[in-house]
C-alpha cells in the first residue's frame, strides 16, 4: 500500500471501505467463541475475495465484482497481493513500567535464576521501586511508545495489566495511565488489575504483614478499582513463592464479586495447582502453564477457560521447557498465544515472533497459531463475539502483512512484515497514522 493511499485513508476514514486485491484473506470465520481441538486447524484461508466494511464493521466477504456492485460508493483499499487477516490480539501484557531491566538478562546467563533474582529484591520488586517514583504523565509517555511498537507488528487489541505499583495509589495511577491510553490510541485496550503480582517487600516481614496486603487487595484495592471502572479483569500471580492457591482463590473471588472477570498466572514455573484453581473458578483464561500437571490439563479441558501460552517468556528466560500445547489441543482446551510483553521476562512487542515460536517450539500448525492469536486471543479477553474474525457483524479490526501466503507469517521469524492495521475500520498502525 503506497504512502499516498494510506494518507488518504487516514484523512477520510470513510464509512464504507472495500479491501480488494489481497493474495489471501484469512477470515477465521466461525462461531464467536473459543475454538478447541480440530476447530483450531481451520483458519479459513480464502483467495479471490474482497472484504466490505460499513460503519466500522465487516459487512460482507465476497467476490470483488459482487461487492463493487453492492457498495458502489465505498473507498477501495488495494491490498497489493498481500495477506489480510484479523488484527492480532495480544491477550497478556504488562506494558506499564518504567525502566527496562536489561541487567537481569546477563545475571541469568551467569546462572542466577528468575526467582533467585526476585528473592534478592530484583525482578518485579525492582520495577515496583521504579514505578512508584514516576508520575502518571511520565508512565503515559513511556507506555504510549511501547504500545505503538506492539501495534507496528500487527496487534490491534492488547490487554494491559497493572502490577508494578502494589499500593492503592500506585495501582490506581497505573490503571489511569491504561485508561488514558485506551481513550487516546486507536488500538483496542483491555485493562487488567494485577495488584497481586507480588507480595510487596514491605509486607514480607511476617505472616500478619503478608495477610495485611491480601486484605488490602480484597477490601480496599479491588473495590476502588471496580468503583472507578478502571479494569475489566483481575489477575493474580499464583506461583510457589508468590501467591498461594488459597490466597489466589480469595483475591479472585473478591474480584468476581466486585464485577470483574478473572484470569490467572498459573503454573508458570512450578505445578502448584494454578490451572485447577482457574478451572474451578471459571476463569476466562489461565496463562503461562509451562509447568502444568496432568490434573491441571484435565481440569481445564472440563472448563471453559482458555489456556494462554507465552513461549517468548520461556525463550527469554533461557528455559527449554515449554507449555504442552499439543496436549492441551488434544484434550480439547482452547489455546491462545500472547507476548507477555514485560520488562523482566519477555521484552518483545512482536506477536508474529510468538507465532513463530508457537510453530517451532510448541508444534502448532500455522492455522492453530493463527487461531490462537486471533479468535482464541479474543476469547481470552471475553471478546470473541466482537473481534478475531473477518466475518459479517464483527468489528473491522484487520492486519495486512507483506507476505503472499499466511504460512510466511511465522516463517520470517523476527521480521516485521506488517504494513497496515485497522481498528473499527480506522487506521491503527503507527505508519498509517504517520507516527513512524
Ligand atoms: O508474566 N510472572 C509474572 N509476571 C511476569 C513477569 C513480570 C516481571 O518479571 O516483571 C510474567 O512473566
Ligand atoms: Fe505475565
Amino acid at each position: 500500500m503506497s504512502r499516498d493511499t494510506i494518507a488518504r485513508i487516514s484523512l477520510a476514514s470513510p464509512e464504507q471501505l472495500l479491501f480488494v486485491n489481497a493474495a489471501q484473506v484469512v477470515t477465521c470465520e466461525g462461531p464467536g467463541r473459543a475454538r478447541r481441538g480440530a476447530e483450531m486447524s481451520d483458519a479459513q484461508v480464502r483467495t479471490g475475495v474482497a472484504v466490505a466494511v460499513d460503519g466500522g464493521r465487516v459487512a460482507a466477504v465476497d467476490s470483488t465484482a459482487a461487492l463493487r456492485e453492492r457498495y458502489p460508493a465505498a473507498r477501495e483499499i488495494d491490498c497489493e497481493q498481500r495477506v489480510l487477516m484479523p488484527g492480532l490480539v495480544d491477550s497478556h501484557t504488562h506494558a506499564i513500567f518504567g525502566r527496562p531491566r536489561f541487567e537481569e538478562q546477563e545475571m541469568r546467563a551467569a546462572g542466577l535464576d528468575y526467582m533467585e533474582i526476585a528473592r534478592r529484591g530484583g525482578g518485579i520488586h525492582s520495577s515496583v521501586r521504579d514505578l512508584r517514583t514516576r508520575t502518571e504523565d511520565d508512565l503515559l509517555e513511556l507506555a504510549r511508545r511501547r504500545l505503538l511498537r506492539l501495534a507496528s507488528y500487527g496487534t490491534t487489541t492488547v490487554e494491559v495489566k497493572s502490577g508494578y505499583g502494589l499500593t492503592l495509589e500506585d495501582e490506581l495511577k497505573t490503571l489511569r495511565v491504561i485508561d488514558r491510553l485506551r481513550l487516546e490510541l486507536p488500538m483496542r485496550i483491555v485493562p487488567t488489575f494485577l495488584g497481586a503480582h507480588e507480595i510487596p517487600l514491605e509486607h514480607r516481614g511476617s505472616a500478619a504483614a503478608r495477610q495485611a496486603y491480601v486484605d488490602l487487595l480484597i477490601h480496599d484495592m479491588i473495590p476502588a478499582v471496580a468503583a472507578d471502572h478502571l479494569a475489566r479483569f483481575a489477575d493474580v500471580f499464583c506461583e510457589t513463592g508468590v501467591y498461594t492457591v488459597e490466597e489466589s482463590r480469595a483475591i479472585l473471588s473478591a474480584a468476581r464479586s466486585a464485577g470483574l472477570l478473572i484470569k490467572l498466572h498459573a503454573d508458570e514455573l512450578t505445578a502448584c495447582g494454578g490451572a485447577e484453581l482457574a478451572a474451578s473458578l471459571g476463569a476466562t483464561s489461565a496463562d503461562h502453564l509451562a509447568a502444568v500437571s496432568d490434573e491441571g490439563i484435565a481440569a481445564l479441558a472440563a472448563a471453559a477457560t482458555v489456556a494462554t501460552l507465552l513461549p517468548g517468556t520461556m525463550l527469554f528466560l533461557g528455559k527449554t521447557k515449554h507449555a504442552p500445547a499439543r496436549r492441551f489441543i488434544e484434550a480439547g482446551v482452547p489455546v491462545a498465544l500472547a507476548t507477555d510483553f514485560n520488562p523482566g521476562t519477555s521484552p518483545t512487542p512482536n506477536l508474529p515472533l510468538v507465532l513463530s515460536l508457537g510453530v517451532s517450539q510448541l508444534r502448532l500448525s500455522v492455522a492453530e497459531a493463527v487461531t490462537a492469536a486471533t479468535v482464541n486471543g479474543a476469547a481470552a479477553l471475553a471478546l470473541s463475539g466482537e473481534i478475531g474474525q473477518i466475518a459479517p457483524g464483527f468489528s473491522a479490526d484487520f492486519a495486512l502483512f507483506d507476505v503472499r501466503d499466511i504460512r510466511e507469517l511465522p516463517y520470517w521469524y523476527g521480521d516485521n512484515r506488517c504494513v497496515a492495521t485497522f481498528v473499527r475500520g480506522k487506521p491503527c498502525h503507527p505508519s498509517n497514522l504517520g507516527l513512524t
